[in-house]
Order: structure tokens, then C-alpha cells, then sequence
């Protein structure tokens, strides 16, 4: 495997023997801690069961724990050969160092990738600031409206390094308008908003399509494993790719979330024995956003977020206030059947939408966007709330728990294979490589 990759394949077996030791070691630390998170106060109730049992939340922050102790471990290995050509050379300490020696010395430290390194320091911050940001939140639950904007701080040092880095701040313009914008356009400093905005919209985009289990865990290994696919493209190239060391790095920060996120939905899959937290979904919204900024692919991560992009568009009625929005909107379960059924906006008594809404939402019920429910006189009874998967239960019916994960699953693979479908074969047309 390691021959087939351009350049140095050893650091990458080193990735995938901890990615591993981060599967089991999160598998075992699950099971310990279980207990004494429950202890601690860090559970939440199973909404959609018979007996609604308590079972332990905030898994997600003791994933993202063992995920940044593996990746922290990891980091002499991509520098490994450079370490050791930066220290060469040096001798018995003993015998005094001629200037030739030590010049020669500063030759090698300066040909050191220090601007790599950064990289990889910069990404750990992202990381670990979301991550105590997260457990922030499930500790207190802030307010969606401060919370919304946590990622924007943990980006920084990503951008920062961007910044010193890359500094690449022009887009390519498609070719058929080319010919009045010419071939790249800089936006300047609104290509940090548009990362900064980015690194916002990934993280909450995982946690709003949420609320049934394995759900946020198996979105997130999906579309792990489509920027994994997409990275091994540009690996496998027979000629070196400009692009290589930046889809290394990727595929570093994306093998051991497999391995912790495997050990998370092994227990977070229905029946759910334990529940993610917040932590997580910010946790692997940010792993992506580290990898697609420092690789420069931020476009492919678009695409492959197409489900979340759709989920939060859908859900801006209910997150701007046009509609009511209940602390919950998770489907509704039905205890008799044991099957999920969209839930409900009530438009009770003296509360009706007002006219240009009340249009909107007959709209969209025509449209089979929304289950519209009026009584006799025209009025509101109530609307289904506007996720995803509520919408899928308004299409495809009432479904088990564990039926609708698989289906929006499915749904979010094939999306994310048709985007690198796109991005790869399409782009061609539009974007000269
Ligand atoms: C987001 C959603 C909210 C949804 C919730 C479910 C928005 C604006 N917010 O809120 O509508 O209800 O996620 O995660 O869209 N739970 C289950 N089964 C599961 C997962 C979660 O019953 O499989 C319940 C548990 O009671 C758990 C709680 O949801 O304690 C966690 O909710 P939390 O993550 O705090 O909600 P938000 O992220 O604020
Ligand atoms: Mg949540």
C-alpha cells in the first residue's frame, strides 16, 4: 500500500496502526466511562424508546480526547527523515564543532518544513479549543444563539497559518466566464470570511441533523471516508501531484476519526447506549474543516455536505423564527407502533402564521416539502418541523429508528459519491486543472 502512495509511505502505515490503537482504545474508554459520566450529571433521555431510559451523553468528548492524544503522538513520524537530517551530522558532543559544522547545521534546520509544523500545531489548536468549547456546552447547554458562533474562534490559528502559508486568496473562474473576469478573480480578505464561514456552517450543519441514534456518528464516517476516497485520488496519481503532501496530511487527521468514530456508533448505534454530546458533532464538523482548509479543498467539502447545506436551508424558518421552534424537533415516537413520525409545530387556539407565512407554508405542503394539517375553517393545526428527518418521514412514512439512520445514511453516500463525481469529472468542464 505504502509503495503505491508518491513519496514516503511510512508515516501513513504509522497513521493507520494508531488510527487502531484509537478504535480500541475509545472502544475500552467508553465502556469505563460510562458510569462516570452518568455520575457526573452527563446524561440525557432516550426520546424515542418505550421505557425512556438515561444513558450517558458528552461520548464525544472522550473520543476527541483519545483522537488528540493519537494525533499528538503521531506528530515525529511525518517529520521523522527531516528531524533526523536536522540533527545529523553533530557528532560526539565532546569534540568542538568547527564553523563549517555549524554552518552547515543552520543549512539543514533552515531546509526544516517549520511552515509544515505549523500546520500541524495550528490544526491540534482548532481542535482542542472545539473540543473544550463542546464540553462547554454539554456541561451548561449555551444558548444556540452564542453557540452558533464557537467554531469562528477555533478556526483562527487555521487561518493564521493560511494566512502565513498559503495566503491564496484568488478563486478560479469557470471557463465560460473566463472571458469577462479573466482566469482567477482575488477576492482578498473575503476568502477568510468565506473560510471562517465554513469552519461555522460544519460543525452546526452536523449537530441540527441530529436527534436519532448513530445518526451524527455515521453522517460523520461518511463523509470522512468520502474526503478519505478523495485524498487517495490525488495520491494514487501515476505522476507526482503538486497536491500530495497536503492529501497526506488529510488522510493523517482522517484515520484515527475513523477509529475513534467506529468505537463511537458501535455504542451510539439503535439501540443507543450511549449519546455523542455536542462535543462530538463539533468535534468532527472542525476535523473536516482542519483538513479541507490546510489542503485547500474547501470547495469538496462543500459538496460533500450537501444533505447538512439542505437540512440547515430547510430548517431557516424554524432558526430565524419565522416558525415556532420547540427546544426539540427531533421525530415523534410512537409508542404504540414503535416507529418514528414527523414532529409537530401545534398552531393552537389564538396562534396562527401570519398571512405571508401562512402562504410559504401551503406552498410548501403542495410542493410535498411539508405535512400541512388545516381544520375545517382553514386554519392551522399544525405543521411537521422542518429537518430532514422529519421531512423523510413525511415521504417515506413511519419508520423504525434504526431504518431511518440506514436511509439517511444511504442517502448522504450516495449524495457525497455523486459530489466527488462532480468535482472530478465534471470540474474538468467548467474548471481548466
Ligand atoms: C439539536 C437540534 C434539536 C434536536 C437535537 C437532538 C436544532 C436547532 N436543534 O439541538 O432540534 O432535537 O439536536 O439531538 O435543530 N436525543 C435522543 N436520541 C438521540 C440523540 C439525542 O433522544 O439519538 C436527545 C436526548 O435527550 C439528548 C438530546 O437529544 O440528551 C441531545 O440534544 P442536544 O444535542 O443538546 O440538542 P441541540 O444540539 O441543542
Ligand atoms: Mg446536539
Amino acid at each position: 500500500l505504502a509503495n503505491t502512495f508518491q513519496g514516503d509511505g511510512e508515516p501513513l502505515i504509522a497513521s493507520l496502526a494508531l488510527s487502531g490503537i484509537a478504535f480500541a482504545a475509545s472502544f475500552a474508554m467508553i465502556r469505563w466511562l460510562g458510569p462516570t459520566l452518568m455520575k457526573a450529571g452527563l446524561k440525557g433521555t432516550d426520546m424515542s424508546k418505550v421505557n425512556k431510559r438515561e444513558i450517558p451523553e458528552c461520548m464525544g468528548g472522550v473520543v476527541a480526547v483519545v483522537y488528540l492524544l493519537v494525533i499528538i503522538v503521531f506528530i515525529p513520524f511525518p517529520f521523522y527523515k527531516d528531524i533526523v537530517a536536522a540533527t545529523s551530522g553533530g557528532g560526539n558532543r565532546d569534540v568542538v564543532v568547527t564553523v563549517v559544522e555549524q554552518v552547515e547545521r543552520g543549512r539543514l534546520l533552515h531546509k526544516f518544513p517549520h511552515g509544515k509544523l505549523a500546520s500541524y500545531l495550528s490544526a491540534i489548536i482548532s481542535l482542542q479549543s472545539i473540543t473544550l468549547l463542546g464540553i462547554g456546552d454539554d456541561l451548561f447547554d449555551i444558548r444556540w444563539r452564542h453557540k452558533f458562533f464557537i467554531p469562528a474562534f477555533a478556526s483562527i490559528p487555521l487561518l493564521v497559518v493560511y494566512f502565513v502559508d498559503f495566503g491564496v486568496t484568488s478563486i478560479v473562474v469557470p471557463i465560460p466566464l473566463q472571458p469577462y473576469l479573466g482566469e482567477l478573480v482575488n477576492v482578498g480578505a473575503l476568502y477568510y470570511v468565506y473560510m471562517a464561514g465554513v469552519a461555522i456552517f460544519s460543525p452546526n450543519s452536523i449537530n441540527i441533523l441530529a436527534g436519532i441514534n448513530g445518526i451524527e456518528v455515521s453522517q460523520s464516517i461518511v463523509i470522512a471516508v468520502l474526503l478519505a476516497i478523495n485524498d487517495c485520488l490525488y495520491l494514487l496519481t501515476p505522476y507526482p501531484h503538486p497536491a500530495t503532501d497536503s492529501h497526506l496530511f488529510s488522510l493523517y487527521f482522517l484515520l484515527p476519526f475513523l477509529g475513534v468514530s467506529g468505537a463511537l456508533l458501535w455504542h451510539n448505534w439503535y439501540p443507543a447506549r450511549v449519546f455523542v454530546g455536542d462535543t462530538y458533532c463539533y468535534f468532527a464538523g472542525m476535523v473536516f474543516v482542519v483538513v479541507s482548509i490546510l489542503g485547500h479543498f474547501s470547495k469538496t467539502l462543500i459538496l460533500l455536505l450537501i444533505p447538512q447545506i439542505f437540512n440547515f436551508c430547510y430548517s431557516v424558518p424554524q432558526l430565524f423564527g419565522l416558525v415556532p421552534c420547540p427546544r426539540h424537533r427531533l421525530p415523534r415516537f410512537n409508542a404504540r407502533t414503535g416507529l418514528l413520525e414527523p414532529s409537530v409545530t401545534p398552531w393552537t387556539g389564538e396562534r396562527q402564521p401570519k398571512a405571508p407565512i401562512a402562504w410559504g407554508l401551503k406552498v410548501l405542503g403542495t410542493l410535498r416539502l411539508l405535512r400541512v394539517t388545516l381544520d375545517e375553517e382553514g386554519r392551522f393545526v399544525e405543521t411537521t418541523n422542518f429537518t430532514i428527518l422529519n421531512l423523510w418521514l413525511v415521504w417515506r412514512g413511519p419508520l423504525r429508528e434504526d431504518r431511518l439512520a440506514l436511509e439517511i445514511t444511504a442517502m448522504q453516500t450516495v449524495v457525497g459519491l455523486f459530489g466527488l463525481f462532480v468535482r472530478h469529472g465534471l470540474a474538468q468542464l467548467i474548471f481548466k486543472e
